[in-house]
């Protein structure tokens, strides 16, 4: 067990660069089993979900290696294993593997996908968009059994524009004979990314970005060498830290239209914000402002991954703020941990009421969520005294060495082993 030993109280200075995302490249490793090639993931990041989808694929057959950050994967031969709990219990996105098997060998068996404890995350829209392309789906004792021998394309109108449905669907019509439509598609940045990966391979998906996706299914996809796009939510989370801390830093590796549902929000607090290219540079003098309603929802508006750093900072508002989350309906469980910080947090349901307080003070945190976990890093970078944070396995999920990045921007930040 490890836990994060934070001095806070300091103001952040200096410059970092942005890893890859995550949540392009999950969906990214998946679609690699479309082609019997060797593929190249240039940049990717060193993370526990990273590794959890790599255990998937070479449980599937596929070879998978690091070589410095380029991660290569080869899926020659596919074996027809059943990947099970302890695979999927690991990884929620496992879940989207399943398009990308039907479309290769018409067949897959994957136990229930667990993920982080933030609700229910039902996969109902999987299921029922699969059904769509005519896949026969049965529940066998918690195994999923799929049988795609007579699959078609299809029209499938999403109920809800759910990201990894959108992505399952995209994998399955890869290689799927005729046009496979998505309607009510989530338009995610990482849903673009992997319609450019897939193209990248060969494929001939068109309208990612807009509400309806084509997919044109080829009869073979080759291998590519591919870099997915910088990680919003880690540039988001270090804009985050310095809103609640105060100073000066520069991010590198962003792309600023991806994160502009979090940059107008921040300049609405007070931050200072310059875009040079594809640099960020944030100075934040004062104490936050409020911000009077702070609601999450599907891109482009602002993202649920991002409430919880935002609710950090704003522990430390001139005023009160308020925070609706519309995607998940338990995602406040981390304040309880700010609360013994000494912020002053109302939660009633999916709605959350921050009074800002002058200052927090250090205390023992445990993280239990992946951007919950990042919610208590900024706490503690932003407080008077010494914090620390046990539960670093759910930050390590997302952020590629997290004390890294912050010991960067001259944070009193150490890993420890406990
Ligand atoms: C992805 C992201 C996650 C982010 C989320 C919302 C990855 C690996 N993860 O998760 O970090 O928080 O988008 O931006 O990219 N839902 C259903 N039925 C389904 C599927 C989803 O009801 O079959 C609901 C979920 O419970 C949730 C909402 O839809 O309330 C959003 O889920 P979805 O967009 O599917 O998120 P994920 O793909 O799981």
């Amino acid at each position: 067990m490890q836990k994060l030993v934070i001095d806070g109280g300091k103001p952040l200075q200096g410059e970092t660069v942005i890893q890859t995302a995550k949540n392009a490249a999950l969906p990214i490793i998946a679609a690699c089993i479309l082609t019997d090639e060797a593929v190249v993931i240039e940049n990717c990041p060193k993370l526990k979900d990273i590794d959890a989808m790599l255990d998937i694929v070479k449980h599937l057959g596929c070879k998978a290696e690091f070589n410095g950050n380029d991660l290569t994967v080869c899926c020659r031969d596919i074996e027809l294993n059943v990947i099970n709990s302890d695979l999927t219990g690991k990884l929620r996105s496992s879940i989207f593997i399943m398009g990308s098997i039907l479309s290769r060998c018409r067949k897959a068996y994957i136990s229930h996908p667990g993920g982080c404890e933030i609700g229910l995350r039902p996969i109902d829209l999987h299921i029922s968009g699969l059904k769509g392309l005519s896949v026969k789906i049965m529940d066998d004792c918690g195994v999923i059994c799929c049988d795609g021998s007579e699959m078609k394309s299809n029209i499938i109108n999403l109920d809800f524009a759910s990201v990894g449905a959108t992505e399952n669907l995209m994998m399955a019509g890869a290689l799927l004979e005729g046009e496979t439509v998505i309607v009510n598609a989530a338009r995610e940045p990482e849903i673009v990314d992997l319609a450019e990966f897939i193209n990248a391979m060969g494929g001939k998906v068109s309208g990612a970005g807009g509400s309806v996706i084509s997919v044109v299914g080829v009869k073979k996809l080759h291998g590519c060498r591919y870099r997915p796009i910088p990680d919003r939510i880690c540039a988001g989370t270090v804009l985050a830290a310095v809103a609640a801390t105060g100073g000066d830093v520069t991010i590198k590796n962003v792309v600023p239209e991806h994160i502009f549902g979090v940059t107008e929000r921040l300049k609405k607090t007070g931050s200072r914000l310059a875009v040079h290219g594809d640099s960020m540079r944030i100075t934040m003098t004062n104490r936050p402002k409020p911000l009077h309603k702070l609601e999450t929802n599907v891109y482009p508006a602002f993202p649920t991954d991002m409430q919880p750093q935002f609710c950090a900072f704003l522990t430390r508002a001139t005023g009160s703020s308020v925070i609706v989350e519309n995607l998940f309906e338990s995602r406040f469980g981390y304040t309880s941990e700010l609360v013994k910080m000494g912020a002053n947090i109302t939660v009633k349901d999916r709605i959350a009421v921050v009074n800002g307080v002058p200052s927090l003070h250090g205390a023992s945190l445990r993280a239990s969520d992946l951007r919950g976990g990042a919610a208590l890093v900024i706490a503690a970078l932003a407080a008077e005294g010494r914090s620390a944070v046990f539960g670093t396995e759910h930050i390590d999920r997302g952020y590629e060495n997290i004390e890294r990045t912050f010991g960067e921007l001259a944070a009193t930040i150490h890993r420890v082993q406990i």
